[in-house]
């Protein structure tokens, strides 16, 4: 008869003896309360934040506890904003600034404002569409300014401060335009793949700090500027429903979700990223298109 195979020796535990960084364990401590996004005690900067996009990432990160400072040029247009915001977060901390990010001033007026930050999200971008040969000289510097040299500014500005503390969060809102240029917007799209070298490119200098630099893809977004752009691509005479769903078969007949995405689904993404959940995403560009972009990887 054969004899029983003895059992194999039991293997030693292996225990973690080694403390694990700060930031994992507030990552396992916000676990322990399930999803729940705490982001109290820190001071987040959203440019372009009067409306659309930037609006409902500011209040997404209000709603989760942060400090929020909404940025834009007209002055009453962010008190109103900053209305809307503590409407939806009782008792959030809203501080505004208006200033033209654009120029070397207005960057300065924010920063002297504003001297730190532990997130800050560079929403501010400018777009419309163009013949491409019509571009002129003076177009392709403003949205060179506007949309790249302004998140440039303010990255200089506030990442040694972030990086000093071990902790931080700089996001760059970038486009499907990006990756998918569109012929009549390759302006547009110059600034928004210059975005992700910027992201990139800061994600390396912030390594091992506890820093993390990414970009945001978001594709096209139900927003007041998208409502006069779709209208400048399709029959102004339509009502917006049709306007819309025209615009999506005729322009952006790729997107997977056959609509434009909601603000609020950009700041989701954004509010994640700025969370300790997201301590391992750094140097990469997270799509929240639709599926637009027909790729795996952005
Ligand atoms: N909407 C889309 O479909 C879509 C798709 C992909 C990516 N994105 C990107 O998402 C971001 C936000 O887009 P959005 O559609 O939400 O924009 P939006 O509705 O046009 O809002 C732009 C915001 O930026 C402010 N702003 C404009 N120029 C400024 C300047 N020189 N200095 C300071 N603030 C300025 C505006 O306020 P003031 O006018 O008062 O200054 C406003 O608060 C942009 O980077 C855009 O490229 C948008």
């Amino acid at each position: 008869m054969p004899t029983a195979e003895p059992p194999p020796p039991a293997r030693p535990r292996r225990l973690i003896t080694h403390a694990r960084p700060p930031m994992v364990e507030e990552k396992i401590r916000e676990r322990g309360r399930a999803v729940h996004i705490d982001l109290k005690g820190r001071t987040a900067i959203v440019t372009g934040s009067s409306q659309g996009i930037g609006l409902a990432i500011a209040t997404g990160l209000a709603e989760a506890g942060a400090r929020v400072v909404l940025t834009g040029r007209g002055a009453s247009r962010l008190e109103a904003a900053a209305g809307a915001v503590r409407d939806r977060a009782a008792g959030a901390d809203v501080v505004t600034v208006a200033s033209d990010l654009a120029t070397e001033d207005g960057a300065a007026a924010l920063t002297g404002a504003v001297p730190d930050a532990d997130i800050l999200v560079n929403n501010l971008g400018v777009f419309g569409s163009r013949p491409a040969l019509e571009i002129t000289d003076a177009e392709w510097r403003a949205y060179f300014e506007t949309n790249v040299l302004s998140a440039v500014r303010l990255t200089r500005h506030y990442l040694p401060a972030m990086k000093a503390q071990g902790w931080g969060r700089v996001l760059y809102i970038a486009s499907d335009s990006a990756i998918a240029t569109p012929a009549e917007m390759i302006h547009y799209g110059m600034s928004k793949t210059a975005l992700l070298a910027v992201s990139r490119g800061f994600a390396k200098e912030a390594a091992g700090t506890g820093v993390t630099v990414n970009s945001v893809i978001a594709g096209p977004t139900h927003t007041g500027g998208v409502e006069e752009f779709v209208y400048e691509l399709v029959d102004r005479s339509l009502p917006w429903e049709e306007a819309q769903r025209e615009f999506m078969r005729r322009h952006r007949p790729h997107s997977l979700i056959q609509r434009l995405i909601e603000p609020e689904e950009i700041a989701g993404m954004c509010v994640y990223l700025s969370s300790s959940f997201a301590s391992a995403t750094t140097g990469g560009a997270l799509r929240v298109d639709g599926g637009y972009v027909d790729a795996i990887l952005p």
